[in-house]
């Protein structure tokens, strides 16, 4: 059975080239049913589109990466616009917010709202990145409205309720696994499961047993059967409804 919906992925990542093809065709005829990979810039949102159209289970979300951008991000909008247009093209990301990092602030808020301006224009959702920028992130969502997924989610149970009332989803990963997971695991038992879409952000944040190898797909197994504990109930209904979920949000079936 194929339950598995991938929903943040960079098998574009060179931690795969030496077995991409031969990974992405086992994992995809086992038990992964879609992978929507994330572009982070021009060149990885172009190698998305060509993995989409390479592999039937295999998606592309386009878009530039907050630690990234820098001014010449805004002239590539509207390359990333065109990008956008790509029939498997589901989604506008990973765009967002990152004050981990130096990158102004100024010019990562202005390429993430002009991002999420072309997703509504587009009526696509958006896959966001929001690391220790979450007053601001939550700031522009309400600003924006954009319909989507916070990828691999590390705020509050409190903000997870509030991005849940904005009608979008919260993305969990590996991370749930982990021993200093407790904030997660607030998360996740807070929110509806129908909120809930799973990811990797392969190659990175390996679910335990796995932790610190390389991810892949095929490893969400591990994060449902986390989440099936916390709530409760079980590994497939986990997978099942996090899959019809993450089916609704990037419109995949
Ligand atoms: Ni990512």
């Amino acid at each position: 059975m194929k339950e598995i919906f991938d929903t943040h992925a960079h098998y574009d990542d060179s931690a795969f080239d030496e077995d991409r093809d031969v990974l992405l065709g086992r994992i995809l005829s086992e038990n992964v049913f879609a992978v929507v990979n994330q572009g982070t810039d021009l060149k990885s949102s172009k190698f998305s589109l060509e993995l989409a159209e390479k592999y039937d289970g295999v998606y592309a979300a386009v878009g530039l990466h907050p630690e990234l951008v820098n001014e010449n991000s805004v002239s590539e909008l509207e390359e990333i616009k065109k990008l956008a247009s790509h029939p498997k093209a589901v989604a506008i990301g990973e765009i967002g917010l990152d004050y981990y990092y130096d990158t102004p602030k100024d010019i990562q808020k202005q390429v993430f709202s002009a991002q999420m301006e072309i997703a509504n224009e587009l009526s696509k959702p958006v896959n966001i990145h929001d690391r220790e920028a979450h007053g601001d992130t939550l700031e522009l969502l309400k600003k924006y409205r954009p319909k989507g997924i916070l990828h691999c989610f590390s705020g509050s149970a409190e903000m997870a309720k509030e991005v849940v009332k904005l009608g979008m989803y919260i993305g969990i990963g590996g991370v749930i696994t982990f021993k200093n997971a407790r904030k997660t695991v607030e998360v996740v038992s807070s929110i509806p499961l129908e909120r809930i879409v799973l990811e990797t952000d392969c190659p990175y944040l390996a679910p335990v047993p796995f932790r610190g190898k390389r991810n892949n797909s095929s490893y969400i197994e591990y994060t449902a059967e986390k989440i099936a504990e916390i709530r409760s109930i079980s590994k497939e209904e986990v997978l099942r409804i996090t899959k019809e979920n993450a089916c609704k949000v990037y419109n995949v079936y």
